[in-house]
Formats: C-alpha cells, structure tokens, sequence
C-alpha cells in the first residue's frame, strides 16, 4: 500500500499520469479498503459477492427478454407466452408495492381510504373489457393514450424515472402481467 502512495506521489510531483501498473496498484488497495468495510466476516463477503453477481446478470437482462406479442384493435388477444393467469396471485400483485395499482385505482375489498383515484375505479372492469383490452392496458397503456401516466408492466425501452431495481427488465414478467389480467377478469 505504501508503495502504491509513495508512487502516487512521484507520478504527481513530477506531473505524469499514473502508469498503468501504478492504476493497478491503486485499483487492489481501492478493492481491499471496499472489502474490508463492506465484509465483516468471509461468509458475509462471499454474501456479498453472490448478491452483486445475481445483480449484474439481472441487470444486464435487457428488452430482449420480453416475449414477443401482437397488438391487434386496442388489444392484445393472445395470453403472453402462452401462460394461464391466476386470479389470486393477480389480486396480490394488484395490490403489492411492486405494481401497486392502487396507487391510482380504487379496487373492491381494499381500503378506500387508502387507494387512489388518478384512473378510474377497476370494480367492474371485467365487464367493460375483454381479457385482450385489460392485457395491453397493462403492458403498455401508452399505446391506447400516448399521455397515460400509468406506468407501462411490460416494457423496458423508453420508459422515464425508472427506479434502479427495474432498470433493464420489466415491472412485472409474463406470468404477473397474465394473473393480473385473469384477476382484472372477475371485477365484474
Ligand atoms: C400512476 C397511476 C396509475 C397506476 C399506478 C396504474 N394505473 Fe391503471 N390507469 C391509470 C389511468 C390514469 C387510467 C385511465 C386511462 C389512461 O389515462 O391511460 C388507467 C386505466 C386503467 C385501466 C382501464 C380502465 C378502464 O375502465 O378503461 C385498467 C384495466 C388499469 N388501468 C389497470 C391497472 C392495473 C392492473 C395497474 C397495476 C398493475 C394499474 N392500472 C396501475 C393510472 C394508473
């Protein structure tokens, strides 16, 4: 470490830029003072490693991971992927801090006080819609209203203020856009 300083210093006083050897150098003392305020014991550390590796793979997943759909007269007709929807898991995520769709909507069996009324109240939605209009609702109600403020569930591309958890991948997968569908289904 002290080499790396004394090194450093030379590099400065005579007013070269650091060596790539000297970079290095400062690049592993950089590492080891990381690691050592970040790990407190080596499980925690290897902890650590894996979470930030599940991280950077996760990340790095991008629009391509979207299953391909057809949007065909204000909707989208056919379930994504093929996948069945369950209303229960539908009803949960509707509700979660994940989609928290009742951020804006009233919905039947929640607190009213509670939910929010930007867009209209879902409670009999499933008779005003067919599970092909709920569906691209969902995934992307910007291309009903270019306007919407209603966050689009499945798209990555082009979406603004996006928290870093949902940077690279959509809000919710295939399998949670098909619940909430199959939920939005029985609001009738
Ligand atoms: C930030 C506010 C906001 C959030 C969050 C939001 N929506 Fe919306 N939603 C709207 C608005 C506003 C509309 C009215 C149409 C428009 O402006 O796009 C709407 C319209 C809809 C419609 C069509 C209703 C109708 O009667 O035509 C459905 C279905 C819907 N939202 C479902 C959901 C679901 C399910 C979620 C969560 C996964 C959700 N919304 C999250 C604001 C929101």
């Amino acid at each position: 470490m002290g080499t790396c300083n004394q090194g450093l210093g030379r590099a400065r006083r005579i007013g070269v830029e650091p060596t790539p050897p000297l970079r290095m150098c400062m690049l592993s003392r950089f590492a080891r003072v990381a690691r050592s305020a970040l790990c407190s014991s080596a499980r925690a550390c290897s902890l650590a490693l894996a979470l930030v590796l599940v991280f950077a793979a996760s990340a790095s997943r991008a629009d391509d991971d979207l299953l391909p759909f057809r949007v065909e007269a204000g909707a989208i007709n056919e379930a994504l992927g093929g996948l069945s929807g369950e209303a229960a898991r539908g009803r949960a995520l509707v509700f979660s801090r994940t989609a928290n769709c009742v951020l804006c909507h009233q919905v039947p069996g929640g607190d009213s006080q509670a939910m929010g009324d930007l867009g209209p109240p879902l409670d009999q939605v499933g008779a005003r819609l067919n599970a092909g209009q709920l569906r691209l609702r969902v995934v992307d109600s910007s291309r009903i209203n270019p306007q919407s403020i209603m966050p689009a569930y499945y798209r990555v591309e082009g979406r603004v203020r996006v928290a870093a958890a949902f940077a690279g991948h959509p809000v919710l997968d295939a399998q949670g856009i098909e619940d909430v569908v199959r939920y939005l289904e029985t609001l009738r």
